[in-house]
């Protein structure tokens, strides 16, 4: 279907998903399509609206993107969390809904505590953050920031994620499933998607935060603890693999090279053969003796927009999309993960989830909603010509499949064997990136002009030798 048609009836069917409480619109459903049965798809998940946001915001509807804010901020925990089963102070829900049978001005909110396996929507509060400064930037409306109510929640969110941890890294120690990847996929510990999505919302909270206290300095200072943290662990290309088999193991000591204990043995033969000279991108994640070597496309493209990749890796991390186009890219955007988990693996990493099944779901499977993020990290590099590309791709496909939620396959793409179709993200994202395609400005409401300074504030006692910085 052509370009315009196609946004056409993308608005049409968005706007069927309108959720109203008390005769407003604050989000829109995750999906309408109700011949799967609605499961939780009939609410509006926060990360989801997060990424229908901007394509609100560009059409000049601030509005409910504004109601949505407003919202999930009085559903943010206020007190709490010293007992077992209550959502911790600061935490934001991972979705809500009119009460079902209520009077239509009360809201029932998912904290995890129904969601399927129970997991924590870590990455909620990141979102929020996100929104609220391209909310800023879009509308002009600086004040809905400046109100005590908002900031006391950026500082609540503050509190919730500087504090907290039983280690000393600056990257977040997160559950498995906390985040868009919400089932089990070895995502646990430090995944980067997490990490990308804190430091783009630290990054807003520093922006919106009024005052020079407390918080506002942890956050400036966590940004570039971070910045360097990822910078020297997460990085891979052909260099860093070499630098791998080099380090020494089981080091013990305040000043060791190998500060993670990797062993050379664990990196996968398909790494080694599939990264080109040229290219490089943030690992999937990072842990005691492990490196998750899986490409995982959100981490790397928030990271691409938000600064915390360097714009040489940020040029290096596209030349990966355009040389490994078909693995990543093909008949759909934007694959999830490269490669999937087969056989053993796969079996032991999902715990045998027959919808996380190789090169499906979320186990390599096709989310056109990663447009969202594909789309700025394509201007902010200069490779329009690949969100072209994708755009092109996905202009084949989605109106003709009634807009699924992901595709399933290793080189083909059918829309996935449980997706629901009529999926707002879906819509959203593609809306999104056809605006940046007219407007390359509309590409800054999720980028930064300046660059973090990275900063290693370890006592030096604790940092690794100067031959890994
Ligand atoms: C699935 C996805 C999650 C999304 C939700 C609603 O649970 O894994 O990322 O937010 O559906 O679309």
């Amino acid at each position: 279907m052509a370009g315009n048609a196609l946004e056409a009836q993308a608005w049409d069917l968005l706007n069927h998903a309108r959720v109203t409480l008390g005769g407003r619109a604050i989000g829109v459903r995750a999906s309408t399509d109700e011949s799967l049965g609605t499961l939780n798809y009939d609410r509006c998940f926060v990360r989801d609206f997060a990424v229908c946001a901007p394509a609100f915001l560009l059409r000049n509807e601030a509005g409910i993107v504004r109601d949505f804010l407003v919202t999930v901020n009085a559903l943010q925990a206020r007190e709490g969390g010293l007992r077992a089963y209550e959502p911790r102070q600061g935490l934001m829900p991972a979705s809500f809904r009119p009460m079902p049978g209520g009077d239509g001005h009360t809201l029932d909110a998912d904290y995890g505590e129904e969601s399927i396996a129970r997991v924590t929507p870590v990455d909620s509060v990141f979102w929020w953050l996100i929104t609220l400064r391209a909310y800023t930037r879009a509308s002009g409306d600086a004040e809905l920031a400046r109100t005590e109510a908002f900031q006391q929640t950026i500082r609540r969110i503050l509190h919730l994620v500087l504090t907290g941890s039983f280690e000393m890294f600056p990257t977040l120690l997160v559950p498995e499933g906390s985040f868009m990847i919400d089932r089990r996929m070895g995502v646990y510990g430090h995944p980067l998607e997490v990490q990308s999505l804190f430091f783009a919302a630290l990054r807003a909270a520093d922006e919106l935060l009024t005052g020079d206290d407390g918080p506002g300095d942890a956050a400036r200072e966590r940004l570039r603890n971070l910045r360097l943290h990822v910078a020297r662990h997460y990085w891979l290309d052909r260099t860093t693999l070499d630098r791998l088999r080099e380090e020494g193991r089981d080091q013990f000591g305040e000043r060791v090279m190998n500060v993670y204990n990797v062993f050379p043995e664990s990196i996968p033969r398909w790494v080694e053969e599939w990264l080109p000279a040229d290219a490089g991108y943030l690992a999937g994640n990072i842990g005691p003796g492990r490196i998750d070597f899986r490409f995982f496309a959100q981490g790397n493209l928030v990271a691409v927009t938000a600064g915390l990749a360097d714009h040489d890796e940020a040029l290096r991390l596209m030349k990966l999309y355009d040389e490994r186009w078909d693995d990543l890219v093909g008949k759909a955007p934007l694959r999830i993960v490269y490669p999937a988990l087969k056989g053993e693996v796969w079996k032991v990493m999902t715990g045998a989830d027959a919808k996380n099944g190789p090169w499906q779901y979320h186990n390599g499977g096709r989310w056109p909603c990663l447009l969202w993020s594909f789309a700025p990290a394509a201007i902010a590099t200069g490779r329009t010509d690949l969100l072209e590309r994708a755009v092109a791709a996905a202009e084949k496909r989605l109106g003709e499949d009634r807009w699924p939620e992901y595709y399933d396959g290793r080189r083909g793409a059918r829309p996935g064997k449980l997706a629901r179709r009529l999926q707002s993200w879906s819509m959203a994202a593609y809306l999104y990136a056809k605006a940046c395609l007219r407007d390359p400005a509309a590409a800054d409401l999720y980028r930064w002009d300046e660059d973090v300074e990275p900063e290693d504030a370890t006592p030096a006692r604790f940092r690794s030798s100067p031959s890994t910085a």
